[in-house]
């Protein structure tokens, strides 16, 4: 048989009143990293013993406090990490690792070798409890699995006695594998057997961890199988529910947060949702979606990028550009109506005060994990005005006044246009220094010199200066009640009177001893059109008037090109 016809659906477990729809998280699970156990056997080329090291150093760093070291019963590097981690001191005294191993005896016997001398140790045992297992692989039934579990359970146990005598802090932990594919009583009778076999009790509560070991229902489903285990497990006070979900239908995150809300209190998870083929569940997702609801997940994630970094390194995989908190272009909104958006949420937070963060279309202020506004927008023939403000306001300081949006999107548009790509911040600064700030002429300011004084509470300034426009140099003199008011009225019945004042407005750049004023000056024309300039100076009072020339040479400029312009037609 072809086709989707071949397939069997999940059958799911039938549950009366359920009641995980109805709760929330609020607050972290137990986190347990298996970055260097399934992470690592499912890369193409395993980690060696350094690059472990650094992963184990990573996750510590991160603040994981239950670390699977890997499956020291199965290959040399996998023992030897482990007894080099213990015997060069890297294990810190908080920090539990846990070692994994099948329900055999002689696997089970080498892995307590391999933890000697360990302080605190989580003892990891499994075997597959799934109808499709026991059909096809195990060729047994529910008593055949539930007798490998416990054989295991009871020697484990046994073997366990002398460590725990001599101080080890040694808990244990039983893995159901692929229970998601496991009848619910069935995994509910072989659990507290488990449980009974370890002798578990409150004081000495055993992990059950509850692998999804392959995604094959929806979340809702598998938070239905979860509930109703939990309910249905003799003793349930015995044990601390763990889940290790996989991703195979890409749902993982939710499986393992719907998981939370049925009950479940830890995680296994790994960085990224490295693991086998679709991966574990990605435990940055998981900690940031908690993070951004207001709860601490516990974890350090502030500096992703570096994160990201030692995990590229050591298991030389790459993490997606749209891989959710981390990805290249996770904090970049290409949409034009976005910018506008984002820009005007930062605004609305910076005027209102507010400690909250409110900014549509970023679920998470990116510098939360150590990313900078800067890659947030990237111009493209797409962008708007607002995109082009954000950037020259966040990547370079420069708050453009809103009427100046307009003036300054329209020339970036051009530009996008005219190279047919986007546009990087770098880039439209080049484009506002070309048009703002190196206007070349015609009209110069030579010498000035400013008076300021307070007359009858009033400011009255005056000026004088020597202008030059081509080759003629002419001096001016005005008085008026700010710098710019007796600039115009020094500059009346020359040629650069044709503009009338609109508006102004100015803030400071740079910080500190080296601070310097910009200016934005609003002229209108004779026709009523509008026209800006900058200025920029260590004194505010000149880049006003260096901001007034440019507004003036820029409209001199834009006369001329439709002067030539009409040339050219007739
Ligand atoms: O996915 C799985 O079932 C596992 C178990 C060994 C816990 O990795
Ligand atoms: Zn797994």
């Amino acid at each position: 048989m072809t086709g989707f016809e071949k397939y069997i659906p999940f059958v799911p477990q039938p549950i009366e009143n359920r009641t995980w729809p109805d709760k929330q998280i609020t607050h972290a699970p137990v986190w347990c990293s298996v970055d260097l156990r399934d992470g690592n056997q499912a890369l193409i080329d395993p980690m060696n013993v350094e690059e472990k090291l650094e992963l184990f150093h990573c996750l510590v760093d991160i603040g994981v406090k239950e670390i699977e070291v890997g499956f020291p019963s199965a290959s040399d590097t996998e023992y030897l990490f482990l007894r080099t981690l213990i015997e060069d001191g890297h294990i810190p005294d908080d920090v539990t690792i846990q070692v994994l191993v099948q329900a055999r005896p002689h696997l089970i016997r080498r892995t307590f070798q391999a933890i000697e001398g360990c302080k605190h140790v989580i003892f990891h045992f499994y075997n597959s409890t799934s109808t499709l297992q026991r059909k096809v692989v195990f060729r047994t039934d529910v008593e055949g699995v539930k007798k490998i579990a416990v054989d295991a359970a009871e020697m484990i146990y046994e073997m366990s006695q002398p460590f725990l005598a001599s101080g080890m802090d040694l808990r244990y932990e039983y893995s159901p594998e692929s229970f998601m594919g496991t009848e619910m009583d069935a995994a509910d009778e072989i659990c507290a057997a488990v449980l009974d076999a370890l002798h578990a009790d409150e004081a000495h509560k055993v992990i059950l961890n509850l692998p999804t070991t392959v995604e094959n229902c929806l979340p809702n489903q598998f938070a239905d199988e979860l509930e109703y285990f939990i309910r249905n497990l003799p003793g349930r006070e015995r044990a601390i529910i763990s889940l290790h979900p996989h991703n195979d239908r890409g749902t993982g995150v939710a499986t393992a947060e719907l998981g939370l809300l049925a009950g479940g209190e830890r995680i296994e998870a790994t960085l990224f949702g490295n693991g086998e083929r679709t991966g574990n569940v990605d435990m940055v997702t998981l900690a940031m979606n908690m993070y951004t609801q207001g709860i601490d997940p516990e974890l350090d994630f502030s500096d992703i990028n570096k994160i990201r970094d030692v995990y590229e390194k050591v298991t030389k995989m790459r993490v997606g550009e749209r891989q959710p908190y981390v990805g290249k272009l996770v904090f970049t909104a290409f949409s034009g109506s976005h910018q506008d958006a984002i820009n005007k949420g930062v605004q609305y937070m910076a005027e209102s005060g507010t400690d909250k963060w409110e900014v549509p279309y970023l679920p998470i202020d990116p510098a939360d994990v150590g990313r900078a506004y800067e890659p947030i927008i990237r111009i493209n023939s797409q962008s708007g005005k607002g995109g082009t403000a954000f950037v020259m306001a966040h990547n370079f300081g420069f708050n453009l006044p809103k009427a100046m949006h307009p003036e300054f999107g329209a020339i970036v548009q051009h530009e996008t246009d005219r190279v047919g790509k986007e546009l990087l911040p770098e880039a439209i600064f080049q484009l506002f220094r070309k048009e703002y700030l190196e206007v070349d002429g015609p009209y110069q300011l030579l010498r000035h010199q400013f008076h300021e004084q307070m007359v009858d509470g009033k400011s009255h300034v005056t000026f004088e200066g020597t202008l030059r426009h081509k080759e003629t140099v002419f001096e001016v003199a005005g008085e008026g009640n700010g710098p710019i008011d007796a600039f115009f009225n020094a500059i009346h019945g020359q040629r650069m009177d044709k503009y009338t004042f609109a508006d102004y407005s100015e803030h400071a750049i740079n910080t500190g001893s080296d601070s310097q004023a910009v200016a934005y000056i609003h002229l209108k024309t004779k026709e009523n059109q509008d026209i800006f300039g900058v200025g920029i100076d260590h004194n505010i009072s000149l880049a006003s008037i260096k901001g007034v020339l440019c507004a003036i040479n820029r409209a001199w400029w834009k006369e001329k090109e439709l002067e030539l312009a009409g040339q050219a037609q007739s």
